[in-house]
């Protein structure tokens, strides 16, 4: 018989969907601003620029309201990847992923209520959140108040090392968002962590 689990309360998923189309939306505009061509726009210059610049702020808001939901209802402990045997369990979960799941072998680490993510996940998760959005939203907001950054850093224009973190950060979170929908698939069934993640409910 299978088991329900209440995992994910309503804030939570209504965070990660926001914060998911703001990305989406951000990824689209800020590819058509970089890699802009003014015969063949993705979106058009200025239209893509005001879009991204909103997106932008409204991705700062989403994140602080992340950022201070996860202390007050204590949801920040599920990103703490616990010793002893980290790196041991993200091999497991890693083998698992590459190998095991190919030939019907269980899940290593059932999700339970209090732990949520396995190893791999708590680690991938805290870098991407804690990391790499952080230096992605920072870098963005230079950039909208240009007169944050140093006049010359390392001997060039100051806002040249930030541009390049604003991409690089901005890329590796499109490459996060292609490897994070492919092992959303790897649930009970294909669709059952984007359900868990509409529903709250876990099904085990
Ligand atoms: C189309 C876009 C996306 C889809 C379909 C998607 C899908 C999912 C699914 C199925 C889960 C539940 C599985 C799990 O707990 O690991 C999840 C959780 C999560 N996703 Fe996404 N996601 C998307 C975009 C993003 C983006 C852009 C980010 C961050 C930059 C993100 C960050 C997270 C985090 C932090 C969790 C764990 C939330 C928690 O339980 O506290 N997701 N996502």
């Amino acid at each position: 018989m299978s088991e329900r689990l209440y995992l994910l309360p309503l804030w939570i998923r209504v965070w990660h969907w926001t914060n998911a189309l703001l990305i989406i939306v951000l990824a689209v505009t800020g590819a058509s601003l970089h890699f802009a061509d003014p015969k063949l726009p993705l979106v058009e210059f200025s239209l893509a620029a005001r879009i991204h610049d909103i997106a932008g702020l409204a991705l700062v808001a989403a994140y602080t309201f992340f950022v201070v939901a996860n202390i007050v209802s204590g949801n920040w402990w599920q990103y703490v990847p616990k010793p002893p045997g980290v790196l041991a369990r993200c091999w497991r979960q890693t083998r698992w992923y590459l190998w095991g799941i190919f030939f019907g072998e269980p899940h290593p680490y059932p999700v339970t209520r209090e732990v949520n993510f396995n190893a791999l996940q708590a680690v991938i998760y805290w870098l991407v959140m804690y990391a790499l959005l952080p230096v992605l939203l920072i870098s963005g907001l230079v950039f909208m108040f240009p007169q944050l950054a140093p006049d010359r850093l390392f001997g060039f224009d100051g806002l040249l090392p930030v541009a390049i973190l604003h991409y690089v950060a901005g890329a590796t979170i499109v490459m996060f968002l292609i490897s994070h929908v492919y092992l959303g698939t790897t649930g009970n069934t294909v669709g059952a962590m984007f359900k868990t993640m509409v529903t709250g409910w876990h099904e085990h």
